[in-house]
C-alpha cells in the first residue's frame, strides 16, 4: 500500500495549489515551491512588473485603446511597402551592427554613428544602460512620477531607486540634487515624461547637468520630443547633449513613427560608452523587419510633420474639452493628457468604468500611484470623437 510520507504530501499540495486557478501566486510563493519540489533555485529579483495599457474589455468588442500612448495615424505608407517588399528575407539574420539605420540617423540629427546604439525599443536601451553601470549597493534617481521601466530596470540590476518629489506634476531639479549621495550612479528623466506630460525647459535642462557630479550618468528619454518640437523653451535631449560624454539619451520608434510593435529605439551618449555597450547586448537584438521599417520611417519626413500637426490640433481640441469639464490635466506636451478628477462630479473609477462602457480604455494611474486620475491617448479621428462625445455624454 502507498503510504503518504511528509514530503510526498507537501509535494502532493503543492502539486494542487499549482493547478488551482484561483489562487494568486507571488515571488515567494514560487520560489518556496521550486525549493519544495527540488528545482533549481532562481534568484528572488525584487522587482515590480511593468503593467502595460489594456488592449481588451470583457464583453467589448473592437475598443478604442487610448490607453498605451501608441502613435494615432499609425506607420508611413512607405513603411509598409518596405515591409511587404522585405517579409521574404527574414529567413536571413539582421544586421548586428544596425549600419544602415544608424547611417541615416546619423544624417538626420547630425551625429556620429559611433556613438549610436540601436535597440529592440528604447527599453532595451535602458536595460543594457543599467546592465552595464549598475550593482547592488549603486543608487539610481528617477523622479515621483517618471516613466516606470526606469525604476524597474535599475531595480533588475540591484541598484537602489529614490524618487525625487515633484511639483505639480513636474520634476524638480532642486529635489532631484537633494537625494544625490557618494552612491550616486545614475539620474533618469523622461522629457516631456510620461504620465505626467509635463517637461524641462531648455535652462533647466542644462541647469541639472551642471549641478550633478561629472561622474553621474544623466539618462534622458526623448521618447516624446518631437510632439514638442515647436515649444520655444523646449530642447530635446539629444539637442542638448551632443557633445556630451555623460549623459546617454533615448530615442525611440514607438511613438511618432508608429513602430510600437516591431520594437526599435536607439541610444546615443559618448564613444566609450557606446562601445561597452555594443560588447554586452544581444547580437541580433533589432529585427530585420525593424531595421528596414526603421530606415525608411527615418526617410519619411513627410509623414512624421503630418503625424506631428495631428497631434497638434488634437490635443489642442481635446484640451479644451477636457477644460469645459473641470477636467484637470497637463498643458498639451506629447500625445496623451494625464487627467485628474478632483473637480468633477465622477472620480476616476467611475469614469474608467464609464468610458469602457462606451468601448474606450484609458490607462489606470494605479501602478504610478496618482490618485483619482487616468491617462488618456490621442488616437484617431474617429476614437477622438467618439471620446468627446462620450465624455459630453457621462458628465451632462
Ligand atoms: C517615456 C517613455 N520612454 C520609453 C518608452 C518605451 O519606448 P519603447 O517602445 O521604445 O521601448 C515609453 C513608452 O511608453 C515611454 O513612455
Amino acid at each position: 500500500m502507498f503510504v503518504l510520507n511528509t514530503i510526498s504530501f507537501v509535494k502532493l499540495v503543492v502539486f494542487i495549489l499549482l493547478k488551482s486557478k484561483n489562487i494568486v501566486f507571488t515571488d515567494t510563493i514560487y520560489i518556496l515551491i521550486i525549493r519544495i519540489m527540488s528545482l533549481p533555485k532562481p534568484r528572488n529579483i525584487k522587482i515590480e512588473r511593468y503593467v502595460g495599457g489594456l488592449s481588451k474589455l470583457k464583453k467589448v468588442s473592437s475598443p478604442f485603446k487610448l490607453s498605451a500612448n501608441e502613435s494615432a495615424l499609425g506607420a508611413s505608407p512607405k513603411v509598409i511597402k518596405i515591409l511587404e517588399k522585405e517579409k521574404n528575407k527574414i529567413f536571413k539574420y539582421p544586421d548586428s551592427d544596425s549600419y544602415e539605420l544608424k547611417k541615416i540617423l546619423s544624417g538626420n540629427f547630425k551625429i556620429n554613428p559611433d556613438r549610436i546604439i540601436c535597440g529592440s525599443g528604447s527599453d532595451q536601451i535602458f536595460d543594457l544602460t543599467c546592465q552595464l553601470f549598475l550593482k547592488p549597493g549603486d543608487e539610481v534617481i528617477a523622479t515621483e512620477y517618471g516613466f516606470i521601466m526606469h525604476r524597474i530596470y535599475a531595480s533588475l540590476y540591484g541598484a537602489k531607486v529614490l524618487f525625487a518629489k515633484e511639483k505639480n506634476f513636474k520634476a524638480s531639479i532642486k529635489e532631484i540634487i537633494k537625494k544625490v549621495s557618494n552612491k550616486t550612479k545614475m539620474v533618469f528623466i523622461a522629457n516631456p515624461n510620461n504620465p505626467t506630460g509635463t517637461y524641462l525647459a531648455k535652462n533647466e535642462m542644462l541647469q541639472l547637468r551642471k549641478k550633478l557630479r561629472k561622474d553621474i550618468l544623466l539618462v534622458v528619454d526623448d521618447a516624446y520630443f518631437e510632439f514638442l518640437s515647436k515649444q520655444k523653451n523646449f530642447v530635446s535631449g539629444l539637442e542638448l547633449f551632443k557633445n556630451s560624454k555623460n549623459v546617454l539619451v533615448t530615442r525611440t520608434f514607438s511613438k511618432v513613427y508608429g513602430l510600437a510593435g516591431l520594437r526599435l529605439g536607439w541610444g546615443y551618449s559618448s564613444k566609450e560608452i557606446i562601445k561597452l555597450m555594443n560588447k554586452i547586448k544581444p547580437p541580433f537584438n533589432v529585427n530585420k523587419l525593424a531595421l528596414s521599417a526603421g530606415v525608411e520611417a527615418a526617410k519619411d519626413k513627410t509623414w512624421i510633420n503630418k503625424a506631428i500637426k495631428y497631434n497638434s490640433i488634437w490635443s489642442k481640441k481635446i484640451f479644451s474639452v477636457l477644460q469645459n469639464y473641470k477636467i484637470r490635466c497637463n498643458a498639451p506636451s506629447a500625445n496623451f493628457f494625464l487627467m485628474n478628477f478632483d473637480h468633477t462630479k465622477l472620480n476616476s473609477d467611475q469614469v474608467f468604468r464609464k468610458l469602457a462602457d462606451k468601448r474606450i480604455i484609458l490607462r489606470k494611474m494605479t501602478q504610478y500611484k496618482i490618485p483619482n486620475s487616468l491617462r488618456l491617448t490621442i488616437g484617431s479621428k474617429k476614437a477622438n470623437e467618439h471620446l468627446i462625445r462620450s465624455i459630453g455624454e457621462i458628465f451632462k
